[in-house]
């Protein structure tokens, strides 16, 4: 049986990259400060491995116990971590670091691996944490992964768009879910055919293994659905699995600001359409799970949680004044 290493693996795209480890026949060890509870504690075949990603001798110790084939680096959030866990995982079958759709300097339909230019990364940007040099540092970590792979390291990357899927704590689809569930009427910022390309979890995790197991050195590998849908379509999808009918109501900037509010206030609008080429990485035989099925399942896992998205929620109220002008048009 083949051992994979996972550095963080307990909360959304870690733990389930575990769980399609487990469902693919591997002995995992996930890497971490223990600092979030750990779903697995109980789990035959996932055995927790205590420390911190940001000490080398920590990882190195961790190395040296599991002797892993592969290895899935889940939180490296500054190039300098994957200079080095490139360094330390030097001689495994695989090492996987996760980059983002965010790397990619320019707006352009779809964004490509080899072609479409990075963000560049200031020695400044490399070790701030601001949001703003978030696009930077994932795309200086992938310069990271193409040099590892120049000096002979099985080294590659995956990007991925918006993740959305059970245990997304980001809850940024959760305000969405939380909206279809709780009223009739919708706004929608703009026309509501904004595109902002998102990426199922478990297609996530399928795509990290499989390019750990089939991806070539020193290439990046962009993760989303393979079925790119609307804002529209996205709380059509929603409305499905909750088995309910939402009328939506579009608003511009100028009818939005009658109320104070503006289409930027709403998670995952955005103006310019973020879409990423998805062949390269089917090339290897990944597939994403067909969206309909993908949001039942986000849904059902939804309605057990606590989550509701509020901390995106640009105010009920507001949202009722617009709509009230609306209705007066
Ligand atoms: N969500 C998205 O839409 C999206 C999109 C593109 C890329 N990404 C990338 O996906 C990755 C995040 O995935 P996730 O949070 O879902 O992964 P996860 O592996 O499920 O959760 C994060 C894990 O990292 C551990 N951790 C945090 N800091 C650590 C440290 N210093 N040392 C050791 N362990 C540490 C946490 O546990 P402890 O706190 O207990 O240590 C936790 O287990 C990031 O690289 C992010 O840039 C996400």
């Amino acid at each position: 049986m083949d051992s994979a290493l996972v550095i963080g693996g307990t909360r959304f795209i870690g733990r389930h990259l575990v769980n399609d480890l487990l469902g693919n026949d591997y002995d995992v060890t996930i890497f971490n400060r223990g600092n979030h509870d750990n779903p697995f504690a109980d789990t035959e075949g996932v055995t927790h491995f205590e420390g911190d990603r940001t000490n080398d001798s920590a990882l190195e110790a961790a190395k040296s116990e599991v002797s892993p084939d592969i290895v899935i680096d889940c939180v490296a959030y500054e190039p300098h971590e994957v200079r080095a866990a490139t360094e330390i995982f030097a001689d495994v079958d695989g090492y996987v670091y996760i980059s983002s759709g965010s790397a990619y300097a320019t707006e352009v339909i779809p964004k490509r691996e080899n072609e479409t230019e990075l963000c560049d990364c200031t020695p400044e940007q490399a070790t701030d944490d601001s949001h703003d040099s978030y696009g930077p540092r994932k795309a200086e970590g992938d310069r990271a992964i193409f040099e590892a792979a120049e000096r002979g390291v099985n080294a590659m990357s995956v990007r991925p768009c918006i993740v959305y899927g059970p245990h997304d704590y980001t809850e940024r689809l959760d305000f969405w879910l939380d909206r279809v569930n709780e009223y009739d009427r919708l706004l929608v910022p703009s026309d509501g055919q904004n595109l902002w390309h998102r990426a199922y979890v478990e297609d996530v995790a399928s795509a990290l293994r499989i390019v750990a197991e089939e991806g070539e050195p020193g290439e990046s590998y962009n993760v989303g659905d393979r079925q790119l849908v609307t804002m529209d379509e996205m709380l059509g999808l929603i409305a499905d699995a909750f088995e309910t009918d939402v009328e939506l109501v579009h608003a511009s900037d100028r009818e939005l600001s009658t109320a104070g509010l503006s289409v930027d206030d709403y998670i995952l609008y955005r103006d310019y359409p973020h879409v990423l080429d998805t062949s390269k990485l089917a090339s290897l035989g990944w597939e994403s799970t067909p969206v309909a099925e993908a949001m039942e399942r986000t849904v059902a896992e939804h309605l057990e949680s606590e989550r509701d998205g509020s901390e995106h929620d640009p105010g009920r109220e507001s949202e009722e004044r617009v709509l009230g002008v609306l209705d007066t048009i």
